[in-house]
């Protein structure tokens, strides 16, 4: 093998103001994928990401959840953390943007630039929200659509038609923060001249540092000429204050991408690595002796241009070196559609791996993911036949079908050699296409290989029929050295999906009693003692794919929108989908006459009942002293609906009547108390009567 490579790779760092979603997954899969065969061939790959932390949305978000942004991206980041680990994501490190060393990186590197002469102040118009007292994003204005008349539409572009506008041609337009009218405000602010690096990004993007699809793009921006890029914010603005420029702020996509050198530096300093190794620029490589190095972002198409333009014009212009590879895919659908939460389509990890085992969306993504920037489509059906006939029909059916006999007849040893050599031989060789695809990260090209050799290898066993010769005398010898070729041919398939399915692959090798190495494939495991074989993955249920869609419904109840992004790089503000510490912040004042209409009495729960499809609610039957009120009441956590029946609660009796997905709701029960399994209604005694007034 030649000299082994020294590689950085890092994924896109995630917002830090919401779930991670099976869209995300997309790319922290193939990111993990890539770094983990990178490390099976020897080479060395770290592989770092953070969270995202600054910016409007999650100042606002917080705001709105009564939290500090602090506390905010501390919650998310936990979580963010825990779906990427159940994910099986192997990152070195993964840090945040908020942090001392990020604070460090958009300074230094900002002053760099100002003193290159890379930065001037310009005074421009922006929108400004005179009641919430902040200028305003595109997409925290909303308004009518100038082309089809559509209402309640964004700033950038309408749903509806898909025309595209700035938001001073919104008609009617109001801030989505106070939904006052946005008027127009002077102020001063910095801009990046990236005209200055034109020429240097021309030469750069011919290098074939980028995508074919995507410098075509880019040559489109080239032509229209580059314009300077606004990287600052007025205060209140949630970021880095700019050093030499108090209440102006670094515009979070400035920071962003200095997150990846900040947390590689975080993990530099921890593990003792050099970081100058891997970021000083490329004219400094080799011919001073230093080590030859690799850098590739993987990212998503909605965010090429910040990667392919912006980012390496910054390091260009603060002395760093720029990518070897900026690697882009497409955006996911799900069953041939943009993720929708009302379709229970717009699955988050969580819910996922509560339903599903995560080496099962690994493998169907890593069959489909190509080196293009197609989209990919989850398709749920699909998915479901091909794990099962893929994974556990095809793959893991070879070692069950072939360590019975190995372990109870042979005393779990291998026969000292294997009957097909060439069989194995042609697998083992079959090795270098897959590695040049996954390479490549022509991944749907590699699992296609993958599946082809291991179908060789169930030919191979249905041809040769062990459990047949193992009832005829004297041909025991057969059976043990078939099984050998079994297993081996399994433990080579199990090598090249390792870096999609590391967990099965680590139970295999327990099985097998070997490490699997790209680096030995071509000896075989032969006169090698194995252990008990355990069932390695099982096969998926349709009641599994049920239980993650119903879940997505209930899950995402509430969630305003349709999807977190829509591909071409609009994040919606309310998309997130609150926040882990969300306080439940006290509600806006009301009068006392508004008060006075709320008509609490006391009710009798006379029947209580679970609703068929609803994971959260309970039918309660409630009688006013006469008058029947049907309630659907989102107390099923804390109680059986037996216990229910004959205890009083407090109901709102005059809330108008809501149409809900299991039928009509008249009323509302009022329950107090943290939630969860401790919530409390009234006991039947004290007087309270059925009927009787609240207030
Ligand atoms: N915070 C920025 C990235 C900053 S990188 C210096 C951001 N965050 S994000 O949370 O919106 O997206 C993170 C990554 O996930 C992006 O690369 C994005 O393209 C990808 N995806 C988000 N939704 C996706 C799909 N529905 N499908 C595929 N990838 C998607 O952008
Ligand atoms: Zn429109």
């Amino acid at each position: 093998m030649t000299a082994t490579r020294q590689i950085l790779v890092t994924s896109a760092l995630p917002y830090a103001n919401g779930p991670i979603h099976l869209g995300h997954l997309v790319e922290y899969i193939q990111t993990d994928i890539w770094a983990r065969f990178q490390r099976l061939r020897d080479n060395t790959c770290y592989y770092v990401c953070a969270d995202d932390a600054h910016g409007t949305p999650i100042m606002l978000r917080a705001r709105q959840d009564g939290i500090t942004p602090e506390e905010l991206i501390a919650a998310t980041q936990k979580e963010h953390e825990a779906d990427f680990a159940d994910f099986l994501i192997d990152f070195d490190n993964y840090y945040s943007t908020h942090s001392d060393e990020n604070r460090e990186f958009a300074s230094s590197i900002y002053l760099k630039l100002r003193d290159e002469g890379h930065i001037h102040t310009r005074t421009i118009k922006q929108a400004y929200d005179p009641e919430a007292e902040m200028f305003l994003p595109d997409r925290f204005i909303k308004g009518t659509c100038p082309k089809c008349g559509a209402d309640d539409q964004y700033g950038d572009n309408c749903e509806v038609c898909g025309a595209t506008y700035d938001p001073t041609e919104l008609k009617n337009p109001v801030s989505a923060v106070s939904g006052a009218t946005p008027i127009e405000k002077d102020s001063e602010q910095y801009f990046f001249k990236l005209s200055d690096f034109s020429d240097m990004l021309q030469q750069w993007l011919k290098e074939g540092h980028v995508q074919k699809e995507v410098a075509n793009k880019l040559d489109e921006w080239f032509e229209e000429g580059l314009k300077d890029w606004d990287i600052s914010r007025n205060a209140p603005y949630w970021g880095f204050e700019i050093p030499d420029a108090p209440g102006k702020y670094f515009y979070v996509w400035m920071d962003a991408p200095m997150g990846y050198m900040a947390s590689f530096k975080n993990f530099c300093d921890r593990e003792g690595v050099n970081f100058d190794d891997y970021w000083r620029p490329d004219d400094q490589d080799n011919n001073k002796g230093n080590i030859k190095t690799e850098l590739y972002h993987f990212i998503g198409k909605d965010i090429a241009r910040f990667h392919t333009l912006f980012w390496p014009a910054v390091l260009d212009g603060a002395g760093y070196r720029k990518p070897s590879g900026v690697f882009c895919h497409g955006f996911l659908t799900v069953n041939g559609q943009k993720m929708s939460k009302s379709r229970g389509t717009f699955i988050k990890a969580r819910t996922y791996l509560e339903n599903l085992n995560p080496e099962y969306l690994r493998y169907y993504y890593t069959a489909k993911l190509s080196s293009g920037v197609d989209d990919i489509d989850l398709n749920l059906e699909d998915f479901m036949q091909r794990v099962n006939s893929d994974l556990v029909g095809k793959v893991v059916n070879i070692a069950s079908r072939c360590a019975g006999f190995i372990t109870k007849k042979f005393d779990k040893q291998l026969s000292a050699e294997l009957p097909e050599p060439e069989l194995y031989d042609e697998i083992v060789a079959a090795g270098e296409q897959i590695a040049d695809h996954f390479e490549k990260r022509e991944y749907n090209k590699a699992v296609r290989e993958i599946m082809a050799q291991a179908d060789k290898a169930n030919v191979y066993i249905d041809e040769n029929k062990p459990w047949v010769l193992i009832k005829e005398e004297g041909r025991e010898d057969e059976v043990q050295q078939i099984c050998t070729q079994g297993l081996n041919m399994f433990r080579l398939l199990m090598t090249y999906l390792k870096p999609i399915l590391p967990a099965t692959a680590e139970k295999s090798e327990a099985f097998l009693n070997t490490e699997f190495k790209w680096s030995n494939i071509d000896q075989p495991l032969l006169s090698h003692g194995i252990n008990k074989f355990k069932p390695l993955l099982t096969r998926i249920e349709k009641e599994q794919i049920e239980a993650m869609t119903h879940d997505s419904v209930e899950n995402t109840a509430g969630e305003s929108q349709p999807d977190a992004k829509n591909g071409n790089g609009k994040t919606r503000p309310e998309a997130a989908g609150g926040s882990p510490l969300a306080k439940d912040p006290i509600a806006d004042e009301i009068s006392f006459d508004e008060f006075a209409k709320i008509d609490l009495r006391i009710a009798r729960i006379v029947k209580a009942e679970h609703v068929e499809g609803a994971d959260k609610l309970l039918q309660l039957t409630l009688d006013l002293d006469g008058v029947t009120k049907n309630v659907f009441a989102g107390i099923k956590s804390a109680y059986d609906p037996e216990d229910l029946e004959g205890k009083l609660t407090v109901m709102v009796a005059n809330l108008a009547p809501r149409k809900m997905r299991f039928g009509m709701s008249e009323g509302m029960v009022l329950a107090a108390g943290p939630g969860g399994k401790d919530l409390f209604i009234l006991n039947p005694d004290d007087g309270a009567l059925p009927g009787m007034k609240v207030k």
